[in-house]
């Protein structure tokens, strides 16, 4: 029975501990909601183990599909195993219809089914409040270079070919979402963080009512009923 050791970080919605195996980290959520870049936070009883059973439940799914990840195993409810990687500082971001910072910024009509899924990269670096960057942006601050770069992009649009299969199965569009990599010991970039309604945009496709995080962003409401309906409809698939 794998151990867990001391807190190596303490994240906006998990805490990463060491364990007593050589390169497995033991992942913590935490019932805890944050927008804003962490200005606005709220204690939401329950979060956690929604998010975390999410998360395995779609990386598990993903792996079925031959798209590795971090993930090694669910631990508890709240807690999950995973393989020790150096998180690459990006968020990708897919979209496949139009909505939050992409209509804000381009004016385009929100709800708007795109042509074919954008991707996009961020920058995570909190003190620059993540700004978008490009290819050569992230060459040339050393953040991943061209072959890398080709991976992330290769790996992001297949993770949204698989989900959006996947979300459409259980009576949910996938508007969007980030996802985050890592480089593994062997130097392998691997799928890490989470897949979870904190990181996805879900609409319902019959009524198009949101099942994510923009209920709290937008403060619409209780977050915990939304989250559970997502696993529920995962779990019975
Ligand atoms: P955006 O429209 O606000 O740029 O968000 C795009 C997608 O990325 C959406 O599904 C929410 C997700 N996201 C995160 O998971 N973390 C973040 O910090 C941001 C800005 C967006």
């Amino acid at each position: 029975m794998v151990k867990k050791r001391e807190l190596l970080y303490e994240g906006k919605a998990k805490k990463l501990f060491a364990t007593d195996e050589e390169g497995h980290l033991w992942v913590q959520y935490l019932d805890q909601a944050t927008a804003l870049n962490g200005a606005r936070k709220d204690e939401v009883l329950g979060k956690a183990e929604l998010n975390n059973q999410i998360t395995s439940s779609i990386f598990e799914k993903l792996a079925v599909k031959g798209i590795e990840s971090h993930f090694i195993r669910q631990l508890s409810n709240d807690e999950q195993l995973v393989e020790q990687v150096d998180i690459i500082p990006l968020e990708v971001v897919v979209r496949n219809y139009a909505t939050g910072s992409f209509s804000k910024r381009l004016a385009v009509e929100e709800g708007k089914l795109l042509d074919f899924p954008v991707l996009e990269f961020y920058y995570k670096e909190d003190a620059l409040d993540d700004p978008i960057i490009n290819d050569d942006h992230v060459k040339i601050l050393g953040i991943a270079n061209d072959e890398e770069i080709a991976v992330l992009k290769a790996a992001a649009r297949k993770i949204n070919e698989v989900l959006i299969t996947l979300f459409d199965e259980i009576g949910i569009r996938l508007i969007d979402f980030k996802i985050e990599f890592g480089r593994s010991a062997d130097g392998s970039i691997l799928l890490a963080d989470e897949i979870s309604p904190d990181t996805c945009r879900l609409w319902d496709k019959e009524t198009n009512e949101h099942l994510d995080k923009d209920v709290y962003r937008k403060d619409l409401g209780d977050i915990v009923p939304v989250y559970q309906e997502v696993f529920s409809r995962l779990k019975n698939k």
